[in-house]
């Protein structure tokens, strides 16, 4: 079973668009997990350009699954983490100019930093993830740095046709990098990108724990509904898994 955790910042871009008070990523977040998704993810970014401070203040206390905070790994953000105490934070990098998160974390340039983090969190009680790129140096790294999850950066994949030849590489770079997250103590997850023709391949790595998917279920929620959007994932990661078994 690959846990399901829901990213609503779509919602949140939606409401700051107008200024208004809805859409609530609060309530969209309700009923993702009222549709059976595992947890919610949610991106506190500097600029405050979606998720506000509210948001997840609020959601500590109404997300019955699993809680993601993403962030950067900025001091100001790390203490408000270390009040609310999600289950988990996700460190990410972050550019003003960047329309959603690009690549991995740099995690052996920014090492100390990176640590710093990470041990700062892991002393307020929150388990951290760190989102990487499908290399396999970086998936080394990780563990030194004291986190206990990796996130792969799936991007690549999900920009490669399906069922393509560059879609089977990066596949392929997907597993390497995650045999040694796994190998190095850590539990894996995968993240960025992935749709419902795309996300089949990515949930049959092998010891694959989490997606974080925000994109294409608020996309199609906007056509078809929460609920149906959450539960078609759902269905999509069922049969990725499935098939990986079958194999
Ligand atoms: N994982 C991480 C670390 C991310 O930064 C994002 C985007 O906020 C996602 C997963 C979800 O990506 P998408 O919205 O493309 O599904």
């Amino acid at each position: 079973m690959v846990r399901l955790l829901i990213n609503v910042d779509h919602v949140a871009t939606l409401r700051q668009q107008r200024d208004t008070i809805y859409p609530d990523p609060v309530v969209a977040a309700g009923m993702c997990e009222l549709a059976g998704a595992d947890g919610v993810t949610i991106h506190l970014r500097e600029d405050r350009r979606h998720a506000q401070e509210r948001d997840v203040r609020i959601l500590r206390q109404t997300v019955r699954g699993s809680l993601n905070l993403e962030m950067a790994v900025v001091p100001s953000i790390i203490d408000i983490a270390a009040q609310v105490v999600p289950e988990m934070c996700t460190l990410v990098p972050e550019k003003r100019e960047e329309r959603t998160t690009e690549g991995g974390l740099d995690v052996r340039g920014r090492g100390a930093e990176i640590g710093k983090a990470v041990r700062r969190l892991r002393d307020a009680g929150i388990e951290v993830s760190l989102f990487i790129d499908p290399d396999e140096e970086s998936a080394r790294v990780c563990a030194d740095l004291g986190a206990s999850q990796a996130e792969l950066h799936t991007g690549d994949y999900c920009h490669a046709k399906v069922g393509s030849v560059a879609a089977s590489r990066e596949l392929a770079r997907l597993e390497r990098a995650g045999r040694i997250v796994v190998d190095n103590g850590l539990r894996l997850a995968a993240g960025h990108g992935l749709d419902y023709a795309n996300v089949g391949p990515v949930a049959g790595l092998a010891n694959l724990e989490e997606m974080s998917i925000g994109h294409a279920v608020i996309a199609r929620a906007v056509l078809v509904g929460m609920e149906r959007a959450v539960l078609d994932m759902r269905k999509a990661i069922d049969r990725g898994l499935h098939r990986a078994h079958r194999e």
